[in-house]
């Protein structure tokens, strides 16, 4: 059976104290909860090691929103994967939309970022999707279909097993406009599809995509029904922790 997981990134939002209530409060719910997924809890880099300290305690992973791609020394500002494994850290975000459009990150960069974490035995959480023009145009396939093969499909079989996937299409993300489940099913099974003709069934069947873009309280369960979705990648619903717990509990 493959890894389940719901993911809340909560991008460059809340003060320190903010963050300490809104993790305080997720773990002091799930912990009452017998979980059918592992719960990932992406905070800004600078609450990294205080949200490690709750997710330690309450069974949760922490993962950061982004990682350079330059292993150490004179980048002024950035965060690199040695430095994240040194507190534990256990996934980092990779390539999401907002790092691709305002950041102009390449699928060749972010191919280096994936690179950075596995050498320091930390999972990348791979984002894909396509732009509202690029369905309309009736190329979204071949779009995930690129930034599999440059960012991820490098990678040998055993680099690739502690890949998880994030599928967003970049028009449901903050929007309110969330893929419907059969598009989300549809593109995650062709997203398998494609890990199964570079690498094998059995890595396909064992790989986590997760579906990310406007999923909250009342369409999680829908979303999470299908058969090649394997949880989500939480944006604004995950600021709210009763919204993600509840996302949380809809497998
Ligand atoms: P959203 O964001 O849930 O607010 O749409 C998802 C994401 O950006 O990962």
């Amino acid at each position: 059976m493959r890894k389940k997981i719901v993911a809340g990134n909560w991008k460059m939002n809340k003060s320190f104290q903010e963050a300490e209530e809104l993790i305080s409060v997720i773990a002091e719910e799930l912990d009452e909860k017998e979980l059918d997924c592992d719960v990932v809890v992406c905070p800004p880099a600078v609450y990294l090691e205080m949200i490690s300290d709750y997710a330690e305690e309450s069974g949760l992973s922490v993962a950061a929103q982004n990682v350079s791609a330059h292993d150490n020394g004179a980048y002024t500002g950035e965060i690199s994967a040695y430095m994240l494994n040194s507190m534990n850290i256990e996934y980092s975000i990779v390539g999401h939309s907002e790092r691709r459009t305002y950041f102009n990150e390449t699928n060749a960069d972010l191919a280096k970022k994936v690179d950075m974490l596995l050498e320091n035995n930390m999972k990348p959480i791979f984002c894909i999707g396509e732009l509202l023009d690029q369905r309309e145009e009736n190329v979204h396939f071949d779009i995930v279909k690129q930034q599999m093969e440059e960012g991820l499909f490098h990678l040998n079989e055993d680099e690739f097993s502690n890949v998880v996937v994030a599928y967003e299409p970049v028009w449901a993300i903050g929007t309110g406009v969330v893929a419907t489940p059969e598009q989300a099913q549809e593109m995650h099974n062709y997203i398998r599809l494609l890990i199964s003709e570079k690498y094998t069934n059995e890595i396909a069947d064992q790989t986590t995509i997760l579906y990310g873009g406007s999923c909250n309280a009342q369409n999680a369960a829908t979303l999470f029904a299908n058969e090649d979705v394997d949880g989500g990648l939480i944006g604004g619903a995950s600021l709210k922790p009763d919204d993600f717990v509840k996302i949380v509990m809809s497998f």
